[in-house]
């Protein structure tokens, strides 16, 4: 699914109302009404109590539609209209004296929204260009105070797009028009959204696919159009060969995840280049892999001789000045698509000249320590994906960097990840993740497909997982063991 800026959408919104011949007051009306019936599927006690929080632009305007149909359903509610959040737009004003006439007076005053069970959020949308003045930032922290379940209608108040937010309402929930909006995903902004739900408001499809972007959220449709089925003529030798290059003595358990998962990801065949120590470990954990020894050979002639289809290297590895050399001859070799994660990520850092040495097709998985290490500090989250698309287009690979939501950075294309929970995390999900994009690497699968693809799918897995189990109960052995029904999922 495509991500908009605040031009595009405002630039899609007009595009709709001279389409299909309609007001920009229609289209208000269209785009709250789908808000309101998302709240009433979710509150049908129409003894719920709601106070809704107007801005005096269209947000605001969106806001009284809703509290008109809220009051019209004869759910009970008040609205506030926050002074000094915009000028009244036309479509406010007409909202506002249609809200009068069902009996709905709005105030000044917002000591009733305390009471409330219920707070709607539409004191500013895709609007704010400029730092909240005092007034504002005290409702915004009054709201923030309550205990009523937050709903902020497209995004929550405060929140820039395109730049750090220093306050905003920390929402439970954030209905969001047509498309989603970058800044809803960025870790920094976890404060304030929880939850988000894209609605469709009928916006102009062909416009929707004529506007260019650089960012994209990664769904199931996505995730299904990338996917490609088992062939009914599949043998072992089709599907790719993959090699986990890991583990040390005590951290056995990081390579044996990251075959079973590239095994179970699919590919033909998982041979494990892994410490003498670990070899009765692999063998009894993983009868499926081939399994050779840093005293059978050397990692640089093992990732040469045998001809993998693709590798995952670095999980549990170690830095040793032995095994940091052992990395600088393999990248020597030249090997095929790798996978890099973990310690291999840390070496590489302590020595960015190899970087020019990285395999074509290559993928890179930070967490944030790793991330910083490898591209240094950043101010923001803004900053952080400029410094990451400029890392990725020098190096030419594909950056994974692991977070709560999980961004992909292929040069200056952005795929932001939306499956996945908080069950995730725990110790070797980042293991079963390269394992899995090993795996899509040897099936043929290029270094950004794999990378949306695993990631969504590695996400998924935690997100039916907790239908079922408890989230604390979650390991990385769980990812495994639910990779076939996330497969079955984007099956279509
Ligand atoms: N302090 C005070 N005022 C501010 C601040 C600030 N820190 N930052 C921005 N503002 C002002 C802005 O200048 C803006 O006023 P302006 O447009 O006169 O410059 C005002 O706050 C409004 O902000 P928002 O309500 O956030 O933005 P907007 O009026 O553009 O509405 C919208 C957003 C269009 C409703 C969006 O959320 C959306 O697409 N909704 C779905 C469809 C819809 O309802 N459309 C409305 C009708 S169609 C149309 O508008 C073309």
């Amino acid at each position: 699914m495509k991500i908009f800026n605040a031009s595009q959408v405002k630039e899609a919104d007009t595009i709709s109302i001279q389409k299909q011949n309609i007001t920009s007051t229609e289209l208000m009306e269209r785009a709250a009404t789908k808000a309101f019936q998302w709240i009433q599927n979710k509150f049908t006690n129409t003894e719920t109590t709601f106070h809704v929080f107007c801005g005096q632009g269209n947000n605001g305007g969106d806001g009284l539609v809703i509290a008109r149909l809220l009051k019209k359903e004869g759910y009970n509610v008040s609205a506030t209209i926050v002074e000094g959040a915009g000028k009244p737009t036309d479509d406010f004003t007409i909202n506002l004296d249609r809200l009068k006439s069902v009996g709905l007076e709005p105030t000044l005053n917002y000591a009733e929204a305390e009471k409330k069970q219920v707070i709607i959020d539409t004191i500013f949308g895709i609007g704010l260009t400029r730092s909240l003045n005092d007034e504002v930032k005290k409702v915004i922290t009054y709201i923030n105070n309550t205990k009523a379940v937050k709903i902020a209608i497209d995004v929550p108040s405060g929140l820039f797009l395109d730049r750090k937010t220093e306050i905003a309402v920390q929402s439970d929930y954030v209905l969001t028009f047509q498309v989603p909006k970058l800044a809803l995903y960025l870790p920094g902004n976890y404060p304030y959204v929880k939850a988000i739900e894209v609605l469709d408001i009928g916006l102009d499809e062909a416009c929707i696919a004529e506007t260019e972007t650089n960012y994209y959220l990664t769904d199931n449709q996505v995730a299904s159009q990338i996917y490609k089925p088992l062939s009914p003529s599949a043998h072992k030798g089709t599907q790719g060969h993959a090699m986990i290059i890991g583990g040390s003595y005590g951290k056995m358990g990081a390579a044996c995840l990251s075959a079973k998962a590239a095994l179970k990801a699919g590919c033909g065949l998982v041979t494990a280049y892994i410490p003498k120590c670990g070899y009765t470990i692999m063998q009894t954990y993983l009868p499926e892999a081939m399994v050779l020894t840093d005293s059978d050979e050397h990692i640089q002639e093992i990732a040469f001789d045998l001809e993998p289809s693709s590798i995952g290297i670095g999980m549990g590895l170690g830095v040793e000045k032995e095994t940091q050399r052992s990395i600088y001859d393999f990248f020597l070799m030249k090997p095929t698509k790798t996978v890099i994660d973990a310690d291999a990520i840390n070496i590489l850092s302590k020595n960015k000249k190899w970087l020019e040495l990285l395999p074509q097709q290559s993928i890179l998985t930070p967490h944030p320590k790793e991330l910083q290490r490898l591209i240094g500090e950043w101010d923001d989250d803004f900053d952080m994906l400029e410094k990451l698309k400029t890392f990725s287009k020098q190096n030419k690979v594909v950056i994974v960097a692991k977070n709560a939501r999980t961004i992909v950075v292929d040069g200056d294309t952005v795929y932001v990840n939306s499956s996945g929970n908080a069950a995730l995390a725990t110790g070797g999900s980042g293991d079963v993740l390269t394992g899995i994009l090993t795996g899509l690497l040897a099936q043929g699968y290029n270094n950004t497909e794999a990378a949306v693809l695993g990631v969504y799918l590695h996400g998924l897995t935690a997100d039916i997982a907790i239908k079922e189990i408890s989230a604390h109960t979650f390991t990385a052995s769980s990812i495994i063991d639910y990779l076939s029904q996330a497969y079955k999922q984007i099956d279509k």
